[in-house]
């Protein structure tokens, strides 16, 4: 296939970027995604150009890393994966892709594709995690009994992989779903009690710091989420919030 395409290029942050065409030859649809971008620039290096910046780590849909928006939607045209996960035969010869990095005034572009998404690492250091007594004296996790229904929602909750792209497909640039994940994952185990109100409060808190807006229930998350992560997490926090904050 031949596939044109129109990427976004901005040298750093404080420097204003642009779409910048380009094409590619002798693309299979087998080939992922990000190959084919790894086959641009090999050709651009290959011409003493300077390659484009994405950010990848896993390529299996694990690490959340391969933030890109193609054809306006964050992780592409396909659903319920990252966009190192697909493949080139979702689009045809002749088509033409645009590229850019998620959006959001909370995720500033490092360079071309590249955002930082440390927002998501201060909010998940602001509550993500449960105090644990290491003295020796540690239940073992196993010997707590906890029902199958709400040990499947934490699950499913957990499975967030911090990719951003809920907050790249909402029209306010909120991360509601993702720190509602992160607050269900526990709120929803014994573990996690102890902590739970603590825990959306500073959570929240932490979101609202960084600069993401408000949530308007329009669902735009949840249907571009590579991992499914249902809105029914928001509806949990809001309900952990409102009992924290009568309580507190
Ligand atoms: S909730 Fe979904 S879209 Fe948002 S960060 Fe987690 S995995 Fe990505
Ligand atoms: S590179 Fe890890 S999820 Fe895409």
């Amino acid at each position: 296939m031949k596939i044109y395409l129109k990427i976004w290029r901005q040298k750093d942050a404080s420097s204003k970027g642009k779409m910048v065409d380009y094409t590619v030859e002798g693309i299979e649809g087998d080939m992922s995604f990000l190959e084919m971008l790894d086959i641009l620039n090999e050709e651009l290096i290959s011409q003493g150009e300077e390659p484009i910046e994405f950010d990848h780590d896993c390529r299996e849909g694990i690490c959340g890393t391969c933030s890109l928006q193609i054809n306006g939607r964050p992780h592409g045209p396909d659903t319920r994966i990252t966009a190192c996960q697909l493949h080139m035969r979702s689009f045809k010869d002749g088509d033409t892709i645009t590229i850019e990095p998620f959006r959001a005034k909370a995720f500033p572009v490092v360079k071309d594709l590249i955002i930082d998404r440390s927002a998501f690492d201060r909010i998940q250091q602001a509550g993500g995690y449960i105090s644990v007594n290491t003295s020796g004296n540690t239940v073992d996790a196993n010997a707590i009994p906890i029902e199958k229904d709400k040990a499947d929602h934490s699950f499913n909750a957990a499975t967030c992989i911090g990719c951003g792209a809920c907050v790249a497909a909402c029209k306010n640039a909120s991360a509601m779903l993702f720190t509602s994940a992160k607050v269900s994952q526990f709120a929803l185990l014994p573990q996690g009690r102890v902590e739970a109100a603590d825990r959306v409060l500073n959570m929240v808190r932490q979101m609202d710091i960084e600069g993401f807006g408000n949530c308007t229930n329009t669902g735009a998350c949840e249907v571009e989420c590579p991992k499914g992560i249902s809105l029914e997490n928001i509806a949990r926090m809001n309900r952990e919030y409102l009992s924290a904050s009568i309580k507190g």
